[in-house]
C-alpha cells in the first residue's frame, strides 16, 4: 500500500494497516462473543463511518444478534461539532433488548452520549458500546466505551470507514494527517 495518499487538500500518512485492525477487531468479537452469549443482542452500526468496522465485526461475530443501521449527523471538515441531529432509521425495536452501538470513532463522545441518551428513550435492557477507533485524549464527556479495538492518539485520520470531507472511507488501512 501506498505510504503517502493525498485527499483533496491534504496529505496523509500510512497509520495502522489492514492486518493489525482486523486482528483487534477479532479480539473485539471474541469479548463479544464471551460477554453477550446468551442476550440476543441488537448490534446498531452508525452509517456512515461504522460500514467498513461493522462488516468485518459481525463476520467474527458467532452468537446469535441480529444487525441494523442509523444515521446522525454528519461530520464536517477535521473539527467535532457538538451539534447531534437525530436518530435516523431505528426501524427496529429496541425494547428490553441488548444493545450494541458499532461506531467508527470515539472522539470528544458527545456523539455517544447523545445517541445513547436517545435509545434510553426506546427502553433498551442495555446499551454497550463498540468502537473501532478511541482517541482518549480528546474525551470531553463521562462515557463508559466497552469494547475499542485501537486506541490512538489525537490526530486526524481516514481510511477503514472514516473520512475525509467524504472521501477516503474506501481505504483499507487507516492513514494520519500529516
Ligand atoms: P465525537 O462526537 O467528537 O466523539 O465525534 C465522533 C464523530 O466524529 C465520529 O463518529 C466521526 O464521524 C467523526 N470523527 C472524529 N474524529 C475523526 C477523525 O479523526 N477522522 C474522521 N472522522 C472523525
Ligand atoms: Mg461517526
Amino acid at each position: 500500500m501506498k505510504k503517502v495518499i493525498t485527499i483533496r487538500d491534504k496529505q496523509f500518512e500510512l497509520f495502522i494497516e489492514q492486518e493489525i485492525i482486523e486482528e483487534r477487531i477479532k479480539q473485539v468479537a471474541g469479548q463479544i462473543n464471551s460477554d453477550l452469549k446468551g442476550k440476543d443482542p441488537v448490534f446498531l452500526a452508525v452509517l456512515n463511518g461504522a460500514f467498513m468496522f461493522a462488516g468485518e465485526l459481525m463476520k467474527e461475530v458467532t452468537i446469535p444478534g441480529e444487525i441494523t443501521f442509523v444515521r446522525l449527523a454528519s461530520y464536517h471538515g477535521t473539527s467535532t461539532t457538538n451539534r447531534v441531529q437525530e436518530v435516523l432509521g431505528l426501524n427496529k425495536s429496541i425494547e428490553n433488548r441488548c444493545v450494541v452501538i458499532v461506531e467508527d470513532i470515539v472522539d470528544s463522545g458527545n456523539t455517544m452520549i447523545a445517541l445513547k441518551k436517545e435509545l434510553e428513550k426506546h427502553n433498551p435492557r442495555e446499551v454497550k458500546i463498540a468502537t473501532l477507533l478511541f482517541k482518549p485524549a480528546a474525551l470531553r464527556q463521562k462515557l463508559q466505551i466497552d469494547y475499542v479495538a485501537l486506541e490512538i492518539p489525537n490526530d486526524f485520520i481516514v481510511g477503514y470507514g472514516l473520512d475525509y470531507d467524504g472521501h477516503g472511507r474506501n481505504l483499507k488501512d487507516i492513514y494520519k494527517a500529516k
